[in-house]
């Protein structure tokens, strides 16, 4: 997959992907990932990519100039390349969107700064509209790293057999997983669930079966199919 973003912050989303495994897959060539400097598409001589909003009001929003021009040269075409706009007025990101963005060949992520970005980008370039969570960011740059993180652990080849296994169980079952322990046995004063030292197979999977749906109703319940 590869992945180009339009940012005035390049290295908020480049530098947390590239530790540990999303540095491997870009590594190995699982992820192409690019930032762009959106100033780079800038036609203003002091490079600035926002302006003061029409009809009043606070803050700078992004002018469509600079985000044109970059998505028209960085798009391939109809069906082939997705646009994002992260942002907080957007659809809820989860891992059905993260398993969805994941099969596509070639993202374009967009990310505001600022009050926005003016309208007619989201209208005229936009796929989809993310949020990745009911909070706001000072930019989208931290989101747009999230998401990629999110979609680019999904990719063949990223995780080992184990990890994607274990990931496959937890997304099909829409349940939290039970609590993990490893040696010391006793810790502080604490120990650990005799079950999990017995040896029985059957019984300790019907425990954690027990334990995530326990977690779930607890720390989750709106994900219970009971609520
Ligand atoms: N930009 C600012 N806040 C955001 C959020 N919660 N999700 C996506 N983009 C954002």
């Amino acid at each position: 997959m590869e992945i180009d973003v339009l940012t005035i912050f390049p290295e908020v989303v480049l530098a947390p992907l590239r530790e540990s495994i999303l540095g491997r897959a870009q590594d190995a060539g699982h992820v192409i990932l690019r930032a762009h400097d959106l100033r780079d598409w800038s036609t203003d001589k002091h490079r600035r990519v926002d302006d003061t909003p029409y009809g009043g009001g606070p803050g700078m929003v992004m002018a469509p100039g600079p985000f044109f021009a970059a998505v028209r040269e960085l798009h391939r075409g109809e069906g082939k390349s997705r646009v994002i706009f992260m942002t907080p007025q957007g659809r809820r990101f989860d891992q059905a969107g993260a398993r969805e963005f994941s099969e596509q060949a070639h993202l374009i992520v967009l990310c505001g700064h600022y009050e926005g970005i003016d309208h007619r980008v989201v209208e005229a370039l936009v796929d989809d509209e993310i949020s990745i969570g009911d909070y706001v960011l000072t930019n989208g740059a931290l989101a747009a790293a999230v998401m990629i993180d999110a979609v680019a652990r999904l990719l063949p080849g990223v995780l080992g057999d184990d990890q994607s296994s274990i990931e496959e169980s937890f997304s099909d079952a829409g349940q939290l997983e039970a609590p993990q322990y490893t040696r010391p046995a006793e810790f502080e004063g604490m120990g650990v669930p005799e079950i999990l030292l017995s040896g029985h197979h059957e019984k300790i999977a019907e425990w954690r079966r027990e334990q995530g749906i326990e977690r779930t109703q607890q720390n989750r319940p709106d994900l219970s199919a009971d609520g």
